[in-house]
C-alpha cells in the first residue's frame, strides 16, 4: 500500500498535469480556429482588443475588482471603452482565459435582445451567483425553466392591481408623515434615501405577501399569525439582510466564472434569515392561515395577493418561494434607487422642481388629500420626462449581459471603422453597458452629463440606447408598477413642499450592488407649502 502510494504520486501527478495542459492546449487551438472559420464564413470582421497590461490579464482582473469593491464597476467599464476611443463602441476584453466582449452600441444591443433568433440568453454565472439567494425563478432560470416562470408569474401583472392607488397613498401617507417641518415650515436636514427604501419594501412586501413589514412605521404592523412549526420572521432586519447579501453577488458576479470562489458565513447567514422570511409567508398561506394577513381593505374589496395567485397554480413550497424571492428581489431597491435619485437631482435642480410643482398644482390641485387618478398620472407627461432623465443620468441598473446560446453575430464593431458584423461564438457573454449607453455625447448631445428633463419633450423617439426596463422577452414585469408608485410620490411632494434645498456639498459618493443608488443619501431640507388643506 504505501509503496504504491509512493510510486503513485510525484510522478502520475506530474504526467496527469503534463497530459492535461496539453489536452487544454489543443482543443483551446482547435476551438480557436473554428471560430476564426465560422467567422470568416459569416463575413464577420474582429472587433478591438482592450490591450493587456500583462501577460494573463491579471492587471486588469484585478483593476475590475477593486472597481466592483469601490462601487464604481460600471463606471469603470465605461471608462474602458473611453479609453480605447469615445468612437469604438464594441470591443473584447480578456480576463485571465475568459474572453468577454463589451458593447454600448444600441444596434448590438438590440440584437442581444431581440426575441426572433433567440441567439442569447442570461449566463449560467448570473444564476450561479445568485441561487443561494434566490433560488431559481424567474430571475435566474434559463430556457424552458425560464418560459415556465414567466408563464406563471406575468399574468398577475397584466391584472388591475398593477394599478392600485391605494396601495401607493397609504405607504406614502407614512412616508410623508415621517417628515415634520417647524415653525418657520422648514424640516430639519434630513435624508431621504432611507424613507424611499422603506416605501418600497413596505408597498412590495404588501403587494406580494399581503402584509406589509411596515419598515416605516413598525407600529403600524398588523399581530402575525403563529404558523405551526415556524419561529416568527424577523420582519426588522429584512433590509439589511437584503443590502448584505447583494454584496456579496455583486462581488461574486465581479469574480465571472472564479464566483465559487466568493463564499461566506455572512452571506450563508443572509441567505437563510431571508429564505425564513419567505417561507413564513408561503406557509402561512399552504396551512390557511393566510386569512390573517389582512386580505380586506377598508372599502371591502379583496385584496390582491400575488403570493395567494400563485398558489392557486402550484402549491410546491420551493417554487413558490423561489418565485416570490425573485419578485421582492426585484422590487425594492429598484425602487428605491429610482425615488433617491430622482429626488437626489430635483434638489440640485430647484428650477426644475418650481416647474414640475407648477404643473402638478395645475393638473392635480394643490391639497395634499385630492383624489389621484391612474389617468391622471398617466397624462402628466413632464413626470415622465423628469423621470426618464433620471433613469438615463443615472442608470439605476447599469450593466446587463448576455450569453449566445449558439454562435451567432453582431450587427456591428468589426473592421476598421467598427461597421462590420463581428462574431460571437456560443457560450461568449457580452456585457451590456446601459450606463454607458446612456453617457455617449454622440447620442446624446454635448449636454449629456447634464440633468436636462427638457430633451426629452423634443419628441426623441427611443430605441435601444435607452432600455432603462430591459427589454424583449425577459422585459422588466413591474415597469407599470413601479411608474406608479414613483408618479404617486412625486405628485403628493410637490403638493406639500414648495422646496426642497440640497444640504449635501460634497462631491457625488456611489453605492452600486447591482443596482445604482446614491451613497451619501439625499440629503435635504424641505419647505411646507403654506395652502395645504
Ligand atoms: C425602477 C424600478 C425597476 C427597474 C429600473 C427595473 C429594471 C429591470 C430590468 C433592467 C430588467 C431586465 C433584466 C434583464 O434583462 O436580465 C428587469 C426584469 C424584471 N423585473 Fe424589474 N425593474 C424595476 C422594478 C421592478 C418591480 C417593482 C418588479 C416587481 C414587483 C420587477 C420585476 C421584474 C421581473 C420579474 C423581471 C424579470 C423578467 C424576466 O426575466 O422574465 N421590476 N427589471
Ligand atoms: C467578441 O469576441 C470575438 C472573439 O473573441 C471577436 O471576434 C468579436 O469581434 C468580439 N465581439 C464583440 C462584440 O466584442
Ligand atoms: C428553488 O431554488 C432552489 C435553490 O435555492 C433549487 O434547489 C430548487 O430546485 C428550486 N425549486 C423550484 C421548484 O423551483
Ligand atoms: C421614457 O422612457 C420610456 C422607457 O422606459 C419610453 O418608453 C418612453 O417613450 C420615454 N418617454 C418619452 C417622453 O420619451
Ligand atoms: C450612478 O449614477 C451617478 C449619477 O449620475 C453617476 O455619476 C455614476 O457614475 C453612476 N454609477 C455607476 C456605477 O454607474
Amino acid at each position: 500500500m504505501t509503496f504504491n502510494m509512493r510510486l503513485l504520486s510525484p510522478f502520475s501527478f506530474l504526467l496527469g498535469l503534463v497530459v492535461l495542459v496539453a489536452y487544454k492546449v489543443f482543443s483551446s487551438i482547435r476551438e480557436k480556429r473554428r471560430q476564426h472559420a465560422e467567422a470568416a464564413r459569416r463575413g464577420c470582421s474582429p472587433c478591438p482588443v482592450l490591450p493587456r497590461k500583462d501577460l494573463f490579464g491579471i492587471t486588469q482582473f484585478r483593476e475590475s475588482i477593486r472597481a466592483t469593491r469601490a462601487d464604481r464597476g460600471p463606471k469603470y467599464v465605461a471608462e474602458k471603452l473611453d479609453s480605447m476611443s469615445k468612437d469604438i463602441h464594441t470591443i473584447q476584453v480578456r480576463v485571465l482565459d475568459y474572453d468577454l466582449n463589451v458593447t454600448r452600441d444600441p444596434e448590438n444591443v438590440r440584437a442581444c435582445f431581440s426575441s426572433q433568433s433567440n441567439d442569447f440568453d442570461i449566463g449560467v454565472h448570473r444564476t450561479q451567483s445568485w441561487k443561494p439567494l434566490l433560488g431559481v425563478g424567474i430571475f435566474t432560470s434559463q430556457g424552458e425553466a425560464w418560459k415556465h416562470s414567466r408563464a406563471l408569474v406575468r399574468p398577475q401583472f397584466a391584472k388591475e392591481q398593477v394599478s392600485d392607488l391605494d396601495l401607493a397613498e397609504r405607504h406614502t401617507r407614512d412616508l410623508t408623515n415621517k417628515i415634520r417641518a417647524g415653525s418657520d415650515g422648514w424640516t430639519e436636514t434630513m435624508d431621504l434615501q432611507p424613507l424611499f427604501y422603506n416605501f418600497a419594501l413596505d408597498t412590495v412586501t404588501e403587494f406580494l405577501f399581503g402584509y406589509s413589514v411596515h419598515a416605516q412605521n413598525p407600529d403600524a404592523r398588523a399581530a402575525l399569525p403563529t404558523v405551526r412549526g415556524f419561529d416568527e420572521p424577523n420582519l426588522l432586519e429584512l433590509g439589511v439582510n437584503f443590502d448584505k447579501g447583494k454584496r456579496w453577488i455583486e462581488e461574486r458576479g465581479a469574480f465571472y466564472k472564479w464566483y465559487w470562489l466568493i463564499s461566506s458565513k455572512d452571506f450563508d447567514y443572509r441567505c437563510r434569515e431571508i429564505h425564513k422570511l419567505v417561507d413564513w409567508f408561503v406557509y402561512c398561506r399552504l396551512q390557511g392561515g393566510a386569512k390573517n394577513t389582512d386580505p380586506t381593505l377598508p372599502d371591502g374589496r379583496k385584496k390582491f395577493i400575488l403570493l395567494h395567485e400563485l398558489a392557486k397554480d402550484t402549491q410546491d413550497p420551493l417554487e413558490l418561494r423561489n418565485e416570490s424571492l425573485s419578485l421582492l428581489f426585484a422590487g425594492r431597491d429598484t425602487v428605491g434607487a429610482l425615488l433617491g435619485w430622482v429626488f437626489y437631482f430635483l434638489a440640485r435642480h430647484p428650477h426644475v422642481y418650481s416647474k414640475l410643482r407648477s404643473i402638478v398644482l395645475d393638473q392635480f390641485g394643490s391639497s395634499p388629500t385630492s383624489e389621484i387618478s391612474f389617468q391622471q398620472l398617466k397624462a402628466c407627461s413632464y413626470i415622465t420626462h423628469v423621470i426618464n432623465e433620471t433613469f438615463r443620468v443615472a442608470a439605476v441598473i447599469p450593466l446587463n449581459e448576455r450569453v449566445a446560446v449558439r454562435d451567432t453575430t453582431l450587427p456591428r464593431g468589426g473592421g476598421p471603422d467598427g461597421s462590420r458584423p463581428i462574431f460571437i461564438p456560443k457560450g461568449r457573454q457580452v456585457l451590456i453597458a446601459t450606463y454607458a449607453m446612456q453617457h455617449r455625447a454622440d447620442i446624446w448631445g454635448e449636454d449629456v452629463e447634464e440633468f436636462r428633463p427638457e430633451r426629452w419633450e423634443e419628441g426623441r423617439k427611443v430605441g435601444f440606447e435607452f432600455i432603462p426596463f430591459g427589454a424583449g422577452t425577459r422585459s422588466c414585469l413591474g415597469q407599470q408598477f413601479s411608474h406608479t408608485e414613483t408618479d404617486y410620490i412625486i405628485v403628493r411632494f410637490c403638493q406639500r413642499f414648495d422646496r426642497i434645498e440640497n444640504m449635501d456639498p460634497g462631491p457625488i459618493r456611489l453605492c452600486h450592488a447591482i443596482e445604482n443608488r446614491s451613497g451619501s443619501g439625499v440629503q435635504v431640507r424641505l419647505h411646507e407649502a403654506e395652502d395645504k388643506s
